[in-house]
């Protein structure tokens, strides 16, 4: 079928995205055709387009944060039908890998594909001036219908809007599970969260849900810290110096007991601060992408290991998709989660520029791009 998508046809470059008319094929084995009701913009996507995230092949359809409704069925598929309401889950999980069957979903081996410029099976289903397209997460939300296999999809119940669903593909859980589960927020813990945008806001979220006394927020974005605080921050500082300063008047001295870095690009001259700010024995969680071909990063490393800190690194905020995403939704439902409120603009596709500018400058929490369903 031929539809509209928003495609990176010289990445690095900052060239921005090109709406133009793509040709998606039918489902095969194991795949499905959504329809989709929106798709947010992370982060991410932009690394593409700046080449903080290196791609050597083009074009790519953009978007990986989107959730619709299942319109056709290829062969083999069991378990979804037409129908269906799905979140698309950034990071697919085949359910029988090593990492898989040791419930690491997030770090399945078929993920380790998703920037590879093909379906999981090496080839195309988007075609654009004759070319194949490479999707975005084996997604490619920057366009109303997908084509994509099960193990990327999650069920979710008919009841919660999908427009905000969307964003349970990816910023939601990867900001939640940072604290949730990387740091292992404990009751009564003091943790900072560096940089409260679409994955920050939910880190807040996270700590806030699993009882720390103090959830400092940082973000040099006014909005950001008045945000912050309706997502549950006690505290909110414009930078690391002011975060530094409270966190020792408030521990005395002692430092705080989880600090997560979620700013937009992880340069590396933000690693040592943010571990002077932890306590001995606390964890420095990152979950920002950065640079890719960075290196060196200053660290005062004998500080580190005679504290006996913990670095820790994580993708998609160390969620298991199948388990994560229907009890986020269950817990939106109930009233415990914020969907609602990470939404601060919507817009058409073919405002995808404006919506990537916006985030630049700060702007949005998530802007959510809207398709009629
Ligand atoms: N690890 C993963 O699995 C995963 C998943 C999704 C996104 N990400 C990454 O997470 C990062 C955040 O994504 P996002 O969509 O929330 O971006 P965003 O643009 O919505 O938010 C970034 C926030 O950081 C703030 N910021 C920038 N510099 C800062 C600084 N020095 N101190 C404090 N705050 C600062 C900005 O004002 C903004 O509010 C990106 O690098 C993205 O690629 C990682
Ligand atoms: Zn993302
Ligand atoms: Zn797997």
């Amino acid at each position: 079928m031929k539809t509209m998508g928003a495609l990176i046809w010289e990445p690095g470059t900052r060239s921005g995205w090109s709406v133009e008319e793509i040709e998606i094929d039918p489902p095969k084995s194991r795949e499905v055709k959504i329809k989709l009701a929106a798709s947010g913009i992370c982060h991410s996507d932009d690394h593409v387009d700046t080449g903080d995230i290196p791609l050597d092949w083009a074009p790519i359809i953009g978007g990986h944060e989107g959730a619709g409704i299942i319109e056709e069925v290829g062969p083999h598929v069991t378990g979804f039908e037409v129908g269906d309401h799905v979140v698309l889950s950034f990071m697919p999980a085949c359910g029988h890998c090593e990492k898989c069957n040791v419930g690491l979903t997030n770090l399945c081996t078929m993920g380790a594909g998703v920037l590879g410029g093909f379906a999981p099976d090496g080839t195309h289903r988007i075609h654009a001036r004759g070319q194949g397209v490479g999707p975005f997460s084996y997604l490619g939300t920057f366009s109303p219908y997908v084509v994509v296999n099960i193990d990327s999809c999650v069920k979710i119940g008919k009841d919660i809007p999908l427009d905000k669903a969307a964003l349970i593909g990816c910023g939601v859980p990867t900001g939640w599970g940072s604290s949730v589960y990387a740091a292992d927020v404990q009751l009564g813990e003091t943790v900072v969260v560096i940089g409260t945008g679409g994955v920050g806001m939910n880190a807040v979220q996270g700590a806030v849900h699993k009882g720390a006394k103090n959830v400092i927020a940082v973000d040099p974005v006014e909005f950001k810290r008045d945000q912050a605080k309706k997502f549950g921050a006690t505290h909110t500082v414009n930078d690391l110096t002011q975060a530094a300063e409270l966190v020792s008047d408030m521990t005395g001295g002692q430092g705080a007991d989880k600090v997560l870095i979620t700013v937009d690009v992880a340069h590396g001259e933000l690693l040592n601060p943010a571990q002077e700010m932890v306590c001995r024995g606390g964890t420095l969680v990152v979950t920002s992408a950065a640079p890719v071909t960075q290196r060196d990063v200053p660290f005062d490393l004998f500080t580190f290991a005679m504290s006996g800190k913990r670095l820790q690194g994580t993708l998609y905020g160390s969620t298991n998709a199948r388990r994560d995403i229907p009890l986020i939704a269950d817990m939106y439902r109930r009233g415990e989660f914020k969907l609602d409120e990470l939404v601060t603009k919507t817009y058409e596709l073919e405002q995808v520029n404006e919506a990537i500018t916006d985030m630049r400058e700060g702007k949005n929490i998530r802007g959510v791009i809207m398709y009629d369903l």
